[in-house]
C-alpha cells in the first residue's frame, strides 16, 4: 500500500519543474497519464515492465503510473536533487514504486556532484527508459556518455523515450540560445539545444537507433525520440 492513501498527494508547486502546464493539479496529472499511455503505445510499457524514470524530479510520471495502472512491476525514479527525491520517497514510494538519489554532477541542478555518471540501474535491466526534459538541460559531454549508459541499461527489447531541443541548421550544441523558444533562458543549462544531426550522431555512437521522432510538440518546443538498441 502507499504510505499516503487516496486522495493522491501531489507535489507542491515549488517542486514542479518543466513549464507552466505542470503547475495546475489537473494538468499535472493529465500530462503524467498521457505520458504513461504514450510509453505503453510507443515503448510497450505494461504492468510487467521495469520502468526507469531518469531525472524524475518529484515523481510526476509515478503519479501517472499510479493513476493509469495502479502499479507496475518496478517504477524506479532517479534524480540528483535530494529534496525532490526525499519528497517523492515519503509520498509516492510503495510496492512497485521506488526512488533513488544520485549525487552526480549537472551544472544546473547539482553543480557540486560527482563526475562519475550513473543511471543507477543494472545492465540490461530496464524495459522502458523515460527521460523527459533531461537532455534539455545537459552539456554536450554528458549527453553522449548518458546515451551509452541508457543503451547498457536497456533490456534486449527495451525502448527509451526521451525529449530534447533539436533543430535543423543550428550549431551542434548551444546553451541558452537567444531568441529561441518561449522563455528568456536564465542560468546554466536552462535550455540546451542540439542540431538534429549532432544529437542523432550521439544516438548512433551509443549503439542506439531512432524508432520514432516527433518534432517540437513537447514542453517549450522540445522534440520526442523513441530509441532502441541496435
Ligand atoms: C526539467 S526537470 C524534469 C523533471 C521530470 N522528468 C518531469 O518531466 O517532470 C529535469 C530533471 O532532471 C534532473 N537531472 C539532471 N541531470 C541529471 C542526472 N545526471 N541524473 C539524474 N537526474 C538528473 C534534474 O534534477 C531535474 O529534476
Amino acid at each position: 500500500m502507499f504510505k499516503k492513501k487516496t486522495p493522491l498527494v501531489l507535489p507542491p508547486g515549488k517542486f514542479r519543474m518543466g513549464g507552466a502546464h505542470f503547475k495546475d493539479d489537473t494538468a499535472f496529472i493529465a500530462t503524467a497519464v498521457n505520458d504513461v499511455k504514450r510509453l505503453a503505445d510507443y515503448c510497450g510499457l505494461t504492468t510487467a515492465s521495469s520502468l526507469l524514470d531518469w531525472g524524475c524530479g518529484v515523481g510526476r510520471l509515478a503519479v501517472g503510473v499510479r493513476e493509469h495502472f495502479g502499479h507496475i512491476r518496478d517504477y524506479h525514479g532517479v534524480d540528483v536533487q535530494p529534496e525532490l527525491i526525499s519528497w517523492a520517497d515519503k509520498n509516492l514510494a510503495g510496492p512497485g514504486f521506488r526512488f533513488t538519489y544520485v549525487d552526480v554532477s549537472n551544472e544546473r541542478y547539482n553543480p557540486d556532484g560527482s563526475p562519475e555518471r550513473t543511471v543507477a540501474s543494472d545492465p540490461g535491466s530496464v524495459d522502458v527508459f523515460y527521460a523527459y526534459s533531461v537532455f534539455s538541460h545537459m552539456n554536450d559531454v554528458d549527453t553522449p556518455a548518458y546515451l551509452k549508459l541508457i543503451e547498457q541499461a536497456l533490456s534486449p527489447g527495451g525502448r527509451a523515450m526521451v525529449t530534447c531541443f533539436v533543430e535543423e541548421d543550428v550549431a551542434g550544441w548551444e546553451e541558452n540560445p537567444a531568441g529561441y523558444g518561449p522563455l528568456d533562458w536564465q542560468g546554466r543549462l536552462h535550455c540546451t539545444r542540439f542540431a538534429r544531426e549532432h544529437f542523432e550522431n550521439h544516438v548512433n555512437a551509443a549503439r542506439l537507433a531512432v524508432d520514432r521522432f516527433e518534432y517540437g510538440q513537447e514542453t517549450d518546443g522540445q522534440s520526442l525520440y523513441v530509441l532502441r538498441k541496435r
